[in-house]
């Protein structure tokens, strides 16, 4: 399907239009064919249960994502949840119904504090030698099964420590205190590098992280601690491709579009690209009540981050969920909203109908 930009932006218009009546059904190309009118590249994280058991969802996925990426069947505790056992069987349904359909999937997460179960925390605490043969034996086993078809990984994912408040960013501590820093120091992070690279010389290694994106003070910092690591790693020729950038956007934080761009200039100026991994947009208290207001201010946020992005330099944007009803924002604790209204920060809405996010995305892919 080769769309002209004048025509994929008429499209984009009419979908967002239809998405405010309940039910509409999409029509026109999908988020990913916009975006590869232009080379770029839409994806979206996807659950393996969910593709096989509700049609209208994969009907979404195949609509819309040109790109999958698993939410939770390629993090450690499902690929390895005991020493040794490895099942790989819900990381490959998600693969083969994206090979089915000509889409690729993305590897999230070989190294992570989270989903890192309780015999590898107890395994890694006996000590460096230990520490390095279990991280080693990790991603040996999982890059040589999935190499052929998985070749983009997240290696390492959320490194960076938290600013510990907005206004008082300190200089220790800016890497995340994890099971693997405790036993390995700092330099697990090159070392979980240069153990996936030794499996594959072509995959697209990337180092992953959140909090980078709006314009606090907090984030400040964590953009200025994620640039430290970055450029020591780049200065010891550390096998690192591409910074992904989660995006897990709240609307009550200040966003500056030129700050923003140029964070992402900063990392590409050290030979890296740079990926938008998992968007989604908060919502926080005194958002608007009706549907059409709140609508309109995710894909007001939505937009802005997209157009700086593009400015900076991302191609490849995947969203983290494509559905409302499915997302995390609406499941998660800690997450979800506390006044018992479900967040709507991703395209489609509860009923899998394209709504104004949608809509701004695709026109910031269309004007690109
Ligand atoms: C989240 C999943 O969406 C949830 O279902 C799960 O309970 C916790 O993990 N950053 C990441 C993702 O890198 O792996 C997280 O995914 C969201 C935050």
């Amino acid at each position: 399907m080769l769309l002209g930009t004048s025509l994929a932006a008429a499209a984009a218009g009419r979908a967002g239009a239809q998405a405010l009546q309940p039910g509409a059904a999409a029509a026109g190309p999908g988020l990913y064919q916009i975006a590869r009118e232009k080379g770029l590249t839409f994806g979206a994280a996807v659950q393996a249960g969910l593709l096989a058991s509700d049609a209208s969802y994969a009907a979404a996925y195949e609509r819309e994502a040109g790109l999958l990426v698993p939410e939770f069947e390629g993090k450690w505790a499902t690929l390895q949840p005991r020493e040794g056992e490895f099942d790989f069987a819900q990381l490959d349904a998600i693969v083969q119904w994206g090979l089915a359909r000509g889409r690729a999937t993305r590897g999230h997460a070989l190294v992570w504090h989270e989903s890192f179960p309780q015999w590898a925390v107890a395994a890694v605490a006996e000590g460096a030698p230990r520490a390095r043969a279990v991280m080693a034996a990790h991603i040996a086993r999982v890059l040589s099964t999935t190499r052929l078809r998985i070749r983009d990984w997240d290696v390492v994912n959320e490194a960076v420590a938290d600013p510990p408040g907005s206004d008082t960013p300190q200089p220790e501590g800016e890497l995340r205190n994890t099971p693997l820093l405790r036993a390995l120091g700092p330099s697990y992070i090159e070392t979980a590098f240069r153990m996936a690279r030794e499996q594959d010389a072509t995959l697209r290694l990337v180092l992953n992280d959140y909090g980078l994106e709006e314009d606090t003070p907090w984030a400040e910092e964590k953009r200025r601690r994620l640039l430290v690591l970055v450029r020591g790693l780049v200065q010891r020729k550390v096998p690192l491709d591409a910074v992904g950038i989660q995006a897990h956007l709240q609307i009550v934080r200040p966003f500056s579009r030129p700050v923003f761009r140029d964070f992402v200039r900063a990392l590409r100026a050290e030979g890296l690209a740079v990926l938008v991994t998992e968007l989604d947009i908060r919502e926080g208290n005194g958002i608007p009540e009706d549907y059409v207001a709140r609508d309109r201010l995710v894909a007001e946020r939505a937009a802005a981050f997209t157009e700086a992005a593009l400015e900076g330099g991302v191609r490849t944007f995947l969203t983290w969920g494509l559905v409302d009803r499915y997302s995390w924002l609406v499941s998660e604790p800690g997450v979800a909203r506390q006044d018992g209204k479900l967040h709507r920060g991703l395209p489609l809405d509860w009923e899998f109908s394209r709504k104004e996010m949608w809509r701004a995305m695709a026109q910031a892919f269309a004007a690109a």
